[in-house]
């Protein structure tokens, strides 16, 4: 019995070195709010939020916050792209509207990142104003864990 809990207890010391070497794996998916305290808007740089926030994982929720549309604001939404170019130069036309104008209000929109596929994301209103004037664009790629 003796020499069985020794090995069970070199076996959870080795277990709990491996896990701390890995320290990706080691962390639950969590949520972040697209820019912090800065939100959804135009003007904020994303893709320098996106680089201070790395690595996401698998199963990271995004959470876009911005405000609806009230007459005299301006209204965003969150589009996500396929193609890397139409990313790079905003052409929004064959993007995806992830969430409109009205989705972003109080808790947010949530976006879960799905496994491992570079994401593309932009605000894609006025033809793609917003994203090529306004930096409200950003890619994930998130890792497995
Ligand atoms: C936004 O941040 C990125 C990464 O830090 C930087 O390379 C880029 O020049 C910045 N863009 C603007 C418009 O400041
Ligand atoms: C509209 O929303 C903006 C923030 O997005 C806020 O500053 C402004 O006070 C709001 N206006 C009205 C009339 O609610
Ligand atoms: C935005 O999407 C929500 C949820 O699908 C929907 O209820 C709402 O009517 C839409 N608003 C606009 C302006 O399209």
């Amino acid at each position: 019995m003796k020499m069985i809990s020794a090995s069970v207890v070199a076996l959870a010391i080795a277990s709990t070195l491996l896990s701390m070497s890995v320290p990706l794996a080691a962390r639950l998916n969590k949520e972040f709010v697209v820019g912090g305290d800065q939100h959804w808007r135009f003007g904020y740089n994303y893709s320098d939020w996106a680089l201070r926030n790395f690595p996401f994982i698998d199963d990271d929720i995004l959470v876009f916050k911005y405000d609806p549309p009230n007459g005299t604001n301006t209204p965003y939404n969150v589009m996500s792209f396929d193609n890397p170019d139409d990313y790079l130069s905003c052409n929004v036309g064959k993007a995806k509207v992830l969430a409109n104008e009205t989705q972003g209000a109080d808790e947010g929109f949530k976006h879960r990142l799905p496994n491992t596929n570079i994401q593309y994301f932009a605000s894609g209103i006025n033809d793609g104003f917003q994203c090529k004037k306004g930096n409200m664009k950003f890619s994930v790629w998130p890792a497995p864990y």
